[in-house]
């Protein structure tokens, strides 16, 4: 039988949501003291419900390959997705993006308030690296450090962070069709890249298959974050669950904006063939890693 992407993405996303659930509550993300309700409250609206859960995929679809199974790749799934939450609702904040819609419902700092939603982003990004530490995260603290290292680089200057710097200071100037794949490989490819690499890890991937797969996560995060773009103008608010059309409104440096709408839908089919390429040593172990970039291309929310 052929590989069924949708029922795939449907139980990634609900073990995501059930770990969520149960690790985002006041007694389990105790530390010396209490954490306060309305933090644990607004952390829960920014992560629960709604999401695609497409890095956790990732994660799992990765290991796969290594016969390493859904359960064994959940934490790791798990804090690739909460420094993603994280980053929408810092993405959102009125400094940023200054969105009032995500996921279908208001922005944390609209059900909230700023101050809020900055620390509810950054219980996320902590709480990531404590369910790294974790014995259920691998039993070998070596392989730990290595998804710790690696989440953390996806994460941090070189990666998502410094990619959204470099997305905001674009606003008031301009990039070249180089320098906008440049932030934009940071600010979303980044997190991909690690996703896919951390389920690699858990497998144990040898240096080729690294790299083999670093090759195709690289391309499915360009082609994740132009696909992004073109929706922005494509696609209607509700459909997106987020508002539309706001890249044009913010002079938001995207490829769209450089060379346009159909050569941003060329330039997309080419990099799904590029990431499919990556896979051919893998053949039918890498099916789900080859549906979810064609996924990336043609999904309408
Ligand atoms: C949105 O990511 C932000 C970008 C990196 C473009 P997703 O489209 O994966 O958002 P959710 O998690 O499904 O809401
Ligand atoms: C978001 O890019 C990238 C992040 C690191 C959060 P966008 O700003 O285009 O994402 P949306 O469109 O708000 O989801
Ligand atoms: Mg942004
Ligand atoms: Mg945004
Ligand atoms: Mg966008």
């Amino acid at each position: 039988m052929s590989y069924d992407f949708r029922a795939e993405l449907a139980t990634a996303a609900s073990d995501v949501e059930a770990a969520l659930e149960r690790l985002l509550t006041a007694e389990a993300l105790s530390g010396p003291g209490a954490p306060p309700e309305r933090l644990v409250a607004a952390m829960r609206h920014g992560s629960l419900a709604g999401g695609k859960r497409l890095r956790p995929l990732l994660v799992r679809q990765a290991a796969a390959i290594f016969d390493v199974g859904p359960s064994e790749a959940l934490i790791a799934g798990l804090a690739v997705e909460a420094i993603h939450c994280y980053s929408l609702i810092h993405d959102d904040l009125p400094a940023m993006d200054d969105d009032d819609l995500r996921r279908g419902k208001p922005t944390v700092h609209r059900a909230y308030d700023e101050a809020t939603a900055i620390l509810a982003g950054d219980g996320l990004l902590t709480h990531a690296f404590a369910w790294l530490a974790r014995t259920d995260a691998h039993p070998d603290a070596d392989v730990r450090i290595r998804l710790v290292a690696e989440l953390a680089a996806g994460a941090g200057l070189g990666g998502m962070v410094g990619g959204q710097m470099a997305d905001i200071e674009g606003e008031s100037g301009f990039l070249t069709e180089r320098g906008i794949a440049d932030m934009q490989a940071m600010k979303t490819g980044a997190l991909i890249r690690a996703a896919v690499r951390m389920g690699a890890t858990l497998g144990r991937a040898s240096d080729e298959e690294m790299a083999a797969l670093t090759g195709y996560a690289e391309a499915a995060g360009r082609a994740f974050q132009l696909a992004d773009d073109i929706l922005d103008v494509t696609a209607t608010a509700e459909a997106m669950g987020k508002a539309t059309g706001k890249d044009a409104e913010r002079n938001k440096q995207t490829l769209v904006a450089r060379i346009g709408l159909e050569a941003a839908q060329r330039r997309l089919a080419e990099l799904v063939h590029d990431a499919v390429g990556r896979l051919h040593r893998f053949d039918q172990r890498a099916d789900g890693l080859r549906a979810t970039v064609r996924f990336f291309a043609e999904r309408q929310s």
